[in-house]
């Protein structure tokens, strides 16, 4: 059950375990007790993940130091931060392999990337009768927006189901699968139940069928393997707040053949080539897309995280993460009256359940008593809760910095929980 992507790079011999002491000694958040005597256990990483030293001091030394527009100014602090958000523009590229800068997007957030597809590339290209794909398990930003498109374009949304494990079968891809494809939009990893889709497959079946791709990669980028040339997805879109950066800038990657095509969607400063009352041009790739002030900081800061991630080996974080990740499954599933809500064999990061006789949101308010952050609710995925047939989960998230001493603790928090809830 609990065998998992993640979980083949632990029998990887090879792979360099982490010095977790010295990662958690980089993340100012974990060194403060959050009530008295009850030292801060994170859980909660699949809804933001807590930011290193590194990135802290990336964004603090941009404003700081080099406060100033980008692309706008001949002076000094303006040459700085554009030289600094270039730069960073220049670590996602090579973060995720993407063939040219060109390529990759800033953005306020995933969110604000998926929409902007479904706005500019969906707009231009659905018409009636086009099929929209995407899964049962989606988060709702990338169903919100494709149904958007879909009112004012008459394509249609189709949704792959889910088996009960939390897995998108193939066979239930294909079926799904038709020339009225025009766009498969999925997940990379599940937020609300870890599930690893096999995204490089699934995409050449989507080619296969003349459909686009774009990959929701906000749990992916952290826990996978995102080499989108290696993927060959046509987007990919992820935020920097869940790799450990700020919050306010998300990317949009996408193929620069297909972006050149693209109609901007925000018009402003900067998207511009020249501009006339009778009409305006655009500027190129990837200015298009990047009307206004863009998050200066929060980009550089997202370069710092970047560099956070890769100096610590891609490799050896999937390693640790697997081995607390199975301890957890372990250890959570021995639990009376506790059902584990996704367990597919590919999985990452979550560990998602409801607890008999008590309603989630209670049992994350008593584990918060005893300092151990989860987070409650239905995860922007009331499909997903629907499928289960739950109101809500209790999901607790790993990041890099989690241990098997905390799932230790989670464990005796759900036991107290037990006393004052006994299961009916
Ligand atoms: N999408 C984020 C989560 O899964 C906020 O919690």
């Amino acid at each position: 059950m609990t065998a998992s992507s993640i979980a083949a790079a632990i029998e990887n011999a090879t792979v360099p375990s982490l010095d977790v002491a010295a990662v958690r000694a980089q993340f100012p958040a974990l060194q403060q007790e959050v009530h008295p005597g009850k030292a801060l256990i994170y859980l909660d990483s699949a809804a933001t993940a807590l930011k290193p030293q590194s990135v802290i001091d990336a964004i603090t030394a941009s404003y700081a130091r080099n406060t100033a527009n980008v692309h706008r100014g001949v002076h000094a602090l303006s040459q700085r931060a554009t030289a600094d958000y270039e730069d960073a523009r220049e670590k996602v590229r090579g973060f995720i392999g993407a063939t040219a800068v060109e390529e990759v997007i800033f953005c306020a957030s995933a969110t604000a990337a998926i929409n902007l597809v479904a706005n500019s590339w969906g707009a231009k290209n659905l018409k009636h009768g086009d099929e929209i794909l995407i899964t049962e398990l989606e988060h709702h930003a990338n169903i919100v927006p494709w149904q958007l498109v879909a009112e004012r374009t008459g394509a249609k949304l189709v949704v792959v189901p889910i088996n009960d494990r939390g897995e998108v079968e193939e066979r239930a891809f294909t079926e799904k699968l038709s020339e009225r494809t025009a766009i498969a939009a999925f997940a990379h990893v599940s937020n609300s139940l870890g599930t690893v889709l096999p995204v490089k497959r699934f995409t050449a079946l989507a080619h296969d069928a003349g459909a686009k791709v774009l990959v929701d990669g906000c749990q992916g980028i952290v826990h996978g393997d995102a080499n989108v040339r290696d993927l060959d997805v046509d987007f990919y879109a992820f935020s920097a707040h869940k790799l450990y950066g700020p919050t306010g800038v998300g990317v949009l990657y996408g193929k620069e053949a297909i972006l050149d095509a693209m109609p901007p969607w925000l018009g402003g400063g900067d998207m511009i080539d020249e501009v006339r009352f009778d009409g305006s041009t655009w500027n190129d790739l990837p200015y298009k897309f990047e009307a206004g002030t863009p998050p200066i900081a929060n980009a550089i800061g997202l370069g710092a995280a970047v560099d956070f991630v890769r100096d610590l080996g891609m490799d050896r974080i999937q390693k640790h993460e697997g081995e607390v990740l199975e301890y957890g499954h372990d250890q959570l599933g021995a639990i009376d009256g506790l059902n584990l809500i996704g367990t597919a064999s590919q999985k990452a990061s979550v560990l998602a359940f409801t607890f008999d006789g008590a309603h989630p949101t209670d049992v994350g308010t008593l584990l918060d008593a005893e300092g151990i952050a989860v987070r409650t609710g239905h995860h922007c995925a009331q499909p997903v809760m629907a499928h289960y047939g739950v109101p809500a989960t209790a999901r607790a998230s790993l990041g890099v910095y989690s241990t098997k001493a905390e799932i230790d603790a989670l464990v005796v928090g759900l036991a107290k929980a037990r006393q004052l809830f006994p299961a009916t």
